[in-house]
């Protein structure tokens, strides 16, 4: 009776992953990888390129919550046009970048997003 229990719930679980490992694959990449910017705008290159850790943000917000025409994400890396002003204008990254409810834009922060 013990080791039915098991089985079930082993089965029910897979039956909870399984479609969700689906609907990311027909988002086609792997959503939960570190997107690493290629820098577009001219800028102190002793800054390294950005990086944006999917899987962190995942963990607080839908999906619809950053990739919708307001805050300007594609599902696309490289398609936005962010710099350094636009973010402390309060665009793109700066939506939420700017001490609440994540950390803003100051020199002790800036390793947190240009790092290798
Ligand atoms: C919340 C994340 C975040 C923080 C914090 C942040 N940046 Fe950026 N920054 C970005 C992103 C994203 C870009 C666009 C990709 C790139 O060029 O690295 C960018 C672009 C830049 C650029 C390219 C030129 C420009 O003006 O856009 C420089 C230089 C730069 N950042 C320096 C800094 C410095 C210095 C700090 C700290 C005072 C800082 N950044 C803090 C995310 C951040
Ligand atoms: C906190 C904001 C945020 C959330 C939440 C978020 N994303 Fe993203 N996503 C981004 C950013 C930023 C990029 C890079 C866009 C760019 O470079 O122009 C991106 C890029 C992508 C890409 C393109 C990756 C590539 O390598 O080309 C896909 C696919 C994607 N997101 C899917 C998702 C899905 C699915 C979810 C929900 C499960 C999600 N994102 C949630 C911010 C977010
Ligand atoms: C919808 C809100 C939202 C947007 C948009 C957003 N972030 Fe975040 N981000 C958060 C929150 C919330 C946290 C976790 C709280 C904190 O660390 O202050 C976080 C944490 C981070 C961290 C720290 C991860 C760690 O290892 O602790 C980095 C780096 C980061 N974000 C970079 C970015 C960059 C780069 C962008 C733009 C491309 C971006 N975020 C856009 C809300 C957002």
């Amino acid at each position: 009776m013990k080791r039915t229990g098991y089985l079930l719930g082993v089965g029910l679980l897979l039956a909870v992953l399984a479609p969700a490992a689906v609907a990311l694959d027909i988002v086609g990449i792997d959503v939960v990888g570190d997107i690493h910017f290629v820098r577009k705008v001219k800028g102190d290159d002793s800054v390294p390129p950005a990086v944006f850790p999917h899987w962190v943000h995942l963990v607080n917000f839908k999906c619809f919550v950053c990739h919708n025409k307001t805050v300007g994400f594609q599902m696309k890396a490289g398609s936005a046009d962010i710099t350094m002003d636009a973010i402390e204008n309060g665009k793109y990254c700066g939506v939420c970048h700017k001490g609440e409810p994540a950390f803003g834009v100051s020199f002790e922060t800036c390793d947190r997003c240009h790092r290798k």
